[in-house]
């Protein structure tokens, strides 16, 4: 589509982190990342979202740690990712686990088309900031279109809970308290800096409405105490 001067739809992969197209990344993604899958499993299925029957779909699923483990206790799992590096990273990590219900598609927030009956839960992580906050609310309308109704989304990821005012400050301490120097299992100054320059996390007070207007009721809310980070179950109404 980018190559189209008349296409007007947002070229996804033009705005994918320029790291998740870098096969080394990919190889060391799961050293680098903890996505906390098993708790998160646990916390779904306890909110009775994730059933034995649930159909999933985990939107920029990078490589499968949600997928995989929300596998073994549901029926089926779709785990779509923009990125042909990082999805190849998860195609071997479903080989390796032997996970038959898990599907791997090549696709993102603007153009996965859900096939084979309802979805139950759309799981997505630390994927969305990716999108700048139009494509956001068109993304977050697509997900609501995708589940039946009362159908649960967990959305988590890199959202500012502060006032502008408060910005550089907040942004400077929490990456001067998350930097590492070892580029192989944590984050250096340069890649956090990245995020926050190149990509799009917005506020909470701009995101939420934006889940609201897709059709959306947010019924938890919770935000880290750096004012980083926003967890999110949503029922589509
Ligand atoms: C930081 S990783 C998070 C991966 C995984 N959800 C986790 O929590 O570990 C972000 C992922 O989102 C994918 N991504 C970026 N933009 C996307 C889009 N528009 N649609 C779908 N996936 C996207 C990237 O390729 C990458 O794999």
């Amino acid at each position: 589509m980018a190559d189209d001067p008349d296409a007007w739809w947002l070229d996804e992969r033009a705005h994918a982190g320029r790291e998740h197209f870098d096969e080394q990344h990919a190889r060391r993604y799961d050293t680098k990342m903890d996505a906390e899958a098993a708790a998160e499993v646990r916390l779904l299925q306890a909110s009775g979202v994730l059933t034995p029957t649930s159909s999933v779909v985990d939107l920029g699923a990078g490589s499968g740690q949600f997928s995989l483990a929300a596998a073994p206790v549901c029926r089926r799992v779709v785990a779509v990712d923009v990125s042909p590096v990082m999805l190849g990273q998860l195609v071997a990590n479903i080989e390796r686990a032997g996970a038959p219900n898990v599907e791997a598609v090549n696709a993102g927030f603007l153009t996965y088309r859900h096939t084979g009956g309802p979805v139950d839960l759309v799981y997505s992580r630390y994927a969305l900031h990716h999108l700048p906050d139009f494509w956001k609310a068109l993304a977050l309308r697509r997900v609501a279109e995708m589940l039946r109704p009362g159908g649960a989304l967990r959305l988590s990821d890199v959202v500012y809970s502060f006032e502008p005012a408060d910005a550089e400050r907040r942004i400077e301490t929490w990456i001067t308290e998350t930097t590492s120097t070892d580029v192989e299992r944590g984050w250096t100054r340069a890649e956090l800096a990245e995020h926050v320059r190149d990509e799009h996390s917005t506020f909470t007070w701009l995101l939420e409405p934006m889940l609201e207007r897709a059709g959306f009721d947010v019924v938890e809310s919770s935000y880290s105490a750096s004012g980083m980070f926003a967890w999110y179950l949503c029922r589509r109404r």
